[in-house]
């Protein structure tokens, strides 16, 4: 077997499906995927749905687009992001990708080059581990500080840097922390990244996701101090990750990524890469200038009371402990004291176990560089995360080394 940090999240979660025991009986509950879709109380706007079936359905949009995406579909992206912003984006600033997924891909192949290091979050996201294996671009993983809110310890960052170092990667809203950075953060980061001339590859797909302190800044904000490459889609805001409409956008007002020689070779690069349905494309002027604020609010509203949920029966779970109330995004994670358990040796083992007992699917912290931890999705119907929650205490109280007497007599 392949081990956790090779895989995919989906590999390793497909791995844990398979080790449930079937006789047990018990349902399925799955806080291992980012895909809110498989909770019915996560569910898009008929304003997004009727856009796409209006495109579908008026036969205009049955062909290609141009590669680099339909000339409406980048011109409202813009606009869209622009709003957020101290100046304005260009329809070119805006490259159409299939989901976040492939703008992540475009971010990396483009900026590879012979012997090019690149820096990202530990923990993280392991596409862009996946992507730059791929590419020949070698990975410096720095630490994000769980004491500090998860904010990126920047010392390590400037010892990571040296002159092959072609950028950073800030996830903001945070998969898996569940963080959202202070404009102050950011804008450390982005002092930073200007001092050592690389830019900063913004993964902003949980853009907006933000329920508590801090609101969503894009670091975009910061784009006339440090080239920003943006990326985004509409997977988690609209919730319809299936969709696959993504967007790679230069939010670089100074033009200093955005050289003569980068534009050609990215062109160059969407002329290979097939993106979304033209039809689904067709539909983002719409879906943008449309949604109700009221959809956005209670998809928020839902997601801070799953979280306190969450965050409230983990302080019930006495081998997991939360640094952080979750601030946004759809993850959380957790630390695993094994020293309280009698017969599991890690994160992998917990969760193993914890599947083939409880039929309750967590993913391992390894999966997403940390050992020892546990990365929870809240972003559940409160009744199931609630009664997922209720056998992972359960669980975890049978594996202790201190069991209640009662049950062990019984
Ligand atoms: C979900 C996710 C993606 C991928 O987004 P898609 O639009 O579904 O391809 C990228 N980055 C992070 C941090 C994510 O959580
Ligand atoms: C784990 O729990 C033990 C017993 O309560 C405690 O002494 C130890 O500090 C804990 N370890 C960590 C890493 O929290």
């Amino acid at each position: 077997m392949e081990t956790p940090t090779n895989m995919t999240i989906k590999g390793i979660l497909g791995i844990l499906m398979a080790s449930i025991d079937e006789d047990k009986k018990r349902r399925l509950i799955s806080l291992g995927m980012g895909d809110p879709t498989a909770f019915s109380c996560f569910t898009t706007t008929d304003i997004a749905q009727d856009a796409v079936v209006q495109t579908l359905q008026s036969r205009k949009f049955n062909g290609y687009s141009p590669t680099v995406g339909l000339p409406q579909t980048r011109k409202a992206i813009s606009e869209y992001l622009s709003t957020s912003l101290p100046y304005k984006l260009s329809s070119d600033d805006v490259y159409i990708t299939a989901g976040c997924t492939q703008a992540i891909e475009v971010a990396i192949s483009i900026l590879a080059r012979p012997n090019a290091n690149i820096l990202v979050p530990k923990p993280g996201f392991p596409i862009y581990e996946l992507c730059a294996a791929f590419r020949n671009v070698e990975i410096r993983h720095f630490n994000l500080l769980p004491d500090r809110g998860w904010e990126v310890d920047l010392d390590s960052v400037d010892a990571l840097i040296d002159h092959n170092t072609v950028g950073i990667v800030i996830i903001n809203p945070g998969n898996p922390c569940g963080n959202v950075y202070s404009y102050q953060h950011l804008k450390k980061i982005a002092e930073t990244a200007k001092r050592h001339k690389i830019l900063i590859v913004a993964d902003e797909v949980y853009g907006h996701l933000a329920f508590g302190d801090n609101p969503f800044v894009p670091m975009g904000v910061f784009g006339s101090m440090v080239p920003v490459l943006t990326l985004g889609s509409l997977s988690k805001r609209w919730i319809v990750p299936g969709w696959r409409l993504g967007w790679f956008v230069t939010s670089d007002p100074k033009g200093i990524f955005k050289n003569t020689k980068n534009i050609e070779r990215l062109k160059k690069y969407f002329d290979i890469c097939g993106g979304p349905a033209t039809f689904i494309q067709a539909a983002v002027p719409c879906i943008l200038e449309n949604t109700e604020e009221v959809f956005f609010t209670r998809t928020l509203g839902i997601l801070k009371q799953s979280s306190d949920l969450c965050f409230k029966k983990i302080k019930e779970i006495p081998c997991l402990t939360c640094p952080q109330k979750p601030q946004g995004a759809m993850s959380v994670m957790v630390k695993l004291n094994v020293s309280l358990l009698k017969d599991i040796s890690d994160d992998v083992e917990f969760c193993f176990k914890l599947a083939k007992e409880e039929s309750v699917i967590l993913l391992p912290g390894l999966t997403v560089g940390l050992k020892n931890w546990v990365r929870i999705t809240f972003a559940a119907e409160p009744s199931s995360l609630e009664e997922a929650l209720d056998r992972v205490k359960s669980f975890s109280e049978r594996h202790s080394h201190q069991q209640k007497v009662h049950i062990e007599l019984s």
